[in-house]
């Protein structure tokens, strides 16, 4: 009777349909973090198969203090598991743990043109703020990105917009691989919520809201108290005139408006009438406070998590497992395509 049970288990597994997203170690997570992917990852882990990786291959394409690295790779491990991802339904690993990705990295290297990632905007705006350091890993990080995804015979992949011409690249690279060869590789989709794709920066709104700008009070961060939220609501920069409104010539509300609407669950319409007749104060005020409600919990739970370092790598132990399992299958498959010598045929 219990083998029936967990067959049937091992079944309802195998047919749902597969999830794999990632995020960078490179430094503290943001609200952006949050809305971008964290806050989907953990709505779809009910109906999907999920891989959930702490990118720390991609993030040493920039320097890092080493020490460092090795602690913000278990911190976010700690705000997976914070926001809600569950490694009793979820694999949560950490990408150098798998050999594969960068295997795989490489064989897919040799099929991307030199101007397909010429061409890529995060290789362009990361060569600007990294003059002293234009790596050939930084050029290459897509083909990593790519490998992550088609190891695991990902059907979607949440991100934020910022991600979406990755995304397009590894499909691309997918649909050729599976063209010159035999099918091999899931052409995956990208998952991108409607509302909170792209946070932007409180001072500069027309910017993107990064945990690597020097000026932490464009930044919310998970780890940032009450007050620290609420005085950088405050102090954000809003626009001219005085309606609270979604528009595209008033970035500034529109971006306090979308963190309103993660915080509250409230929509626009909504918003704009809670908020008629009243003024930014008001309006920054609110925006802080739930902004505050909506990170303390998660800002609780993190920092109980960061220190059980035994639970962590409990987790990270037997999530490199079970990805290791899935990875290596795949990597085989596409050794064999390509015409690799093997030693065990
Ligand atoms: P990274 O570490 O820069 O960001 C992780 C995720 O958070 C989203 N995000 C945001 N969303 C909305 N507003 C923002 N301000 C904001 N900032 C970050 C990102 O879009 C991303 O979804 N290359 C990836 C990591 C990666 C990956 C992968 C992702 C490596 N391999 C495979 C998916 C699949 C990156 O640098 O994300």
């Amino acid at each position: 009777m219990e083998k029936q049970n967990s067959k049937t288990n091992t079944d309802t597994i195998t047919r749902r349909k597969t999830i794999l997203s990632g995020i960078q170690p490179s430094g503290k997570l943001t609200i952006g973090h949050l809305s971008g992917a964290l806050d989907n990852w953990v709505k779809l882990q009910d109906e999907y198969n999920c891989f959930y990786m702490i990118a720390d291959l991609h993030a040493i394409t920039v320097r890092q203090v080493p020490a460092l690295l090795r602690s913000q790779t278990l911190e976010t491990v700690a705000i997976y598991l914070a926001c809600g991802i569950d490694p009793k339904k979820s694999t949560l690993f950490v990408q150098s743990h798998v050999a594969e990705h960068s295997q795989l990295a490489w064989v897919l290297n040799c099929f991307t043109g030199m101007g397909e990632c010429s061409k890529m905007t995060q290789f362009k705006d990361k060569s600007k703020t990294h003059k002293e350091n234009i790596n050939v890993g930084l050029f290459s990080y897509p083909t990593l990105m790519a490998a992550d995804i088609l190891l695991y015979q990902a059907d979607l992949v949440p991100v934020g917009e910022d991600q979406k011409q990755h995304l397009e690249l590894s499909r691309n690279l997918a649909q050729r691989f599976n063209h010159y060869y035999s099918n091999t590789f899931k052409i995956p989709e990208p998952y991108i919520p409607k509302i909170g794709a792209r946070i932007m920066s409180l001072q500069e709104p027309t910017k993107k809201m990064s945990k690597s700008d020097e000026n932490e009070r464009n930044i919310i961060f998970i780890d940032d108290t009450r007050e620290q939220i609420i005085n950088k609501v405050k102090r954000s920069v809003t626009d001219s005139g005085s309606e609270i409104k979604m528009a595209a010539d008033k970035p500034g509300i529109s971006n306090l408006m979308t963190l309103y609407n993660i915080a509250t669950g409230k929509n626009f319409t909504e918003i704009e009438s809670e908020f008629s007749g009243k003024g930014y104060g008001d309006f920054k005020l609110a925006v802080g406070e739930a902004v505050a409600d909506y990170i303390q919990p998660i800002r609780e739970k993190f920092i109980e998590y960061r220190n059980d370092k035994k639970m962590l790598n409990d987790i990270l132990k037997e999530g490199a497992s079970n990805a290791h399992f899935v990875a290596s299958r795949t990597l085989s498959k596409v050794y064999k395509k390509i015409g690799l010598y093997s030693l065990d045929k």
